[in-house]
């Protein structure tokens, strides 16, 4: 293990050594301490409704299977053949009662069982154990359709993980009764940048938008436009929402109760789509009652947030599979209300498409930024000289409508939590060294 990680991160100063992004053994260091045990996406319940559904996913660089068994229990799994190692499936998703290798026909079925060896008699003289050659199986557990794995089995629960930053993440989940969905398929496409860019962005950077999305005041959508406005900051219903476990928040939130300009700032509320601003509008009560004033409020499309390391979500979710240290593999879902109708299921599809899909022009916006910090990071002199994420330290507070440490939209609270948190899990052993708080907001 490196030993160090602390010197190149000062979240006290928000000051952070560039070798971060693009040194080898770092990278090594964060697939094994960060990848190899923290809680990881590896999709949607609605991605696997049926008995023996499966998809393909990546925890890492590692690809996995989510698959659900013959009797509806959910497992992931790494997709290698206990034999040779070669993928048991090369499909992106389907249904199937056992996956058998291309190679020499070994079969597993959907609860990860070794059930076929060719040549079990005439050849292994039924001398091998199957029991023990099954499929390697990560720990899975769910919160509200979301499907998450870790491979470490002393991790704490998905729930305690996420701490008090569920509360949040309700807002996308919880708004109705049916609860969510993925509407269509994944996009996938890869970009020369580390991880961490985009963690640290979608953990909410409300300083870029109004310079790297500031084309967008001029496309006709006020919702966009109004969320390029120049440095809002004097604007307090938009906040960061900072936690210490590297999860972050950056949105529309009422800092004063019961403001009555909280409104204007949802967009799905005030959509110039009409068939979303009615669907949103005519379900407003039951979110209201289901999430309570503050956080019916939130809709989706203002949510930009990141679960540590690599979760993020916004009006969707997205997942910055790492592919070594310059290069990530990006992973975007739509997820909608699933009873909304099927016209605002598409709206929302759309939408994301257009901004944050591989084309989005919010997703361009980001995406050559994100590639040059990596490329400056790899300057020998460039890394003499730290990167700077130190904007309104010390200006964090408590609030009594949410919980989480509450500070101004445009600041690096979020980014300095993220990174403290990252040196945290890079630089302890086990998980009884990283700290996890008991929840404590459990409604709105
Ligand atoms: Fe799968 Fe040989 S590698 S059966
Ligand atoms: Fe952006």
């Amino acid at each position: 293990m490196l030993s160090g990680i602390r010197n190149l991160v000062n979240s006290e100063n928000g000051l952070l050594d560039r070798s971060i992004f693009v040194d080898k053994d770092v990278y090594q260091q964060e697939l094994e301490q960060v990848f190899g045990r923290c809680w990881l996406f590896v999709g949607h319940e609605s991605q696997v409704k049926n008995n023996n559904d499966f998809t393909a996913n990546y925890m890492g660089e590692d690809p996995v299977l989510l698959t659900r068994d013959s009797k509806g229990k959910l497992h992931a799994f790494l997709n290698m053949c206990r034999h040779r190692g070669n993928r048991i499936c090369r499909a992106d998703f389907g249904n199937a009662p056992s996956f058998m290798c291309t190679y020499h026909g070994w079969t597993f079925a959907t609860d990860g069982k070794l059930v076929g060896v060719p040549g079990y008699k005439e050849a292994y003289f039924e001398e091998l154990d199957r029991t023990q050659w099954g499929l390697v199986e990560a720990r899975v557990e769910t919160y509200k359709g979301l499907v998450f794995a870790t491979w470490d089995a002393s991790a704490p629960k998905l729930i305690d993980y996420l701490g008090d930053y569920a509360w949040y993440m309700d807002v996308l989940l919880d708004r109705r009764a049916g609860g969510t969905e993925v509407a269509g398929g994944v996009h996938r496409w890869v970009m020369n940048m580390n991880w961490k860019f985009g963690a640290d962005n979608f953990a909410g950077d409300g300083y870029h938008v109004s310079i790297t999305h500031g084309s967008t005041r001029f496309m006709g959508d006020p919702s966009r436009a109004a969320r390029s406005a120049p440095l809002p900051n004097s604007d307090p219903n938009r906040v960061h929402v900072t936690f210490s476990y590297g999860h972050g928040w950056n949105s529309g939130f009422a800092a004063k109760k019961n403001d009555p300009t909280l409104a204007e700032i949802a967009p799905d509320l005030n959509s110039q789509n009409a068939v979303a601003r009615e669907y949103f509008q005519d379900t407003y009560h039951e979110a209201e009652q289901r999430l309570g004033p503050v956080r019916a409020k939130m809709t989706s499309s203002t949510l930009p947030g990141q679960v540590f390391p690599t979760f993020t979500w916004f009006n969707a979710a997205r997942v910055w599979h790492p592919r070594g240290p310059e290069k990530t593999e990006l992973w975007s879902y739509s997820i909608v209300d699933k009873d909304a109708p099927e016209a605002v299921k598409k709206h929302k599809r759309i939408q994301l498409v257009e901004s944050f899909g591989p084309a989005g022009n919010l997703e361009e916006d980001d995406g050559n930024n994100f590639v040059q910090c990596t490329t400056a990071s790899k300057s020998l002199i460039a890394r003499k000289y730290p990167i700077n994420q130190n904007m309104g330290n010390g200006h964090e507070g408590k609030s009594e409508l949410a919980p989480g440490l509450i500070s101004p939209h445009i600041g690096e609270a979020n980014q300095r939590a993220l990174y403290a948190r990252w040196a945290e899990i890079m630089s302890a052993s086990i998980w009884d060294q990283i700290k996890i708080e008991p929840r404590t907001w459990v409604k709105g």
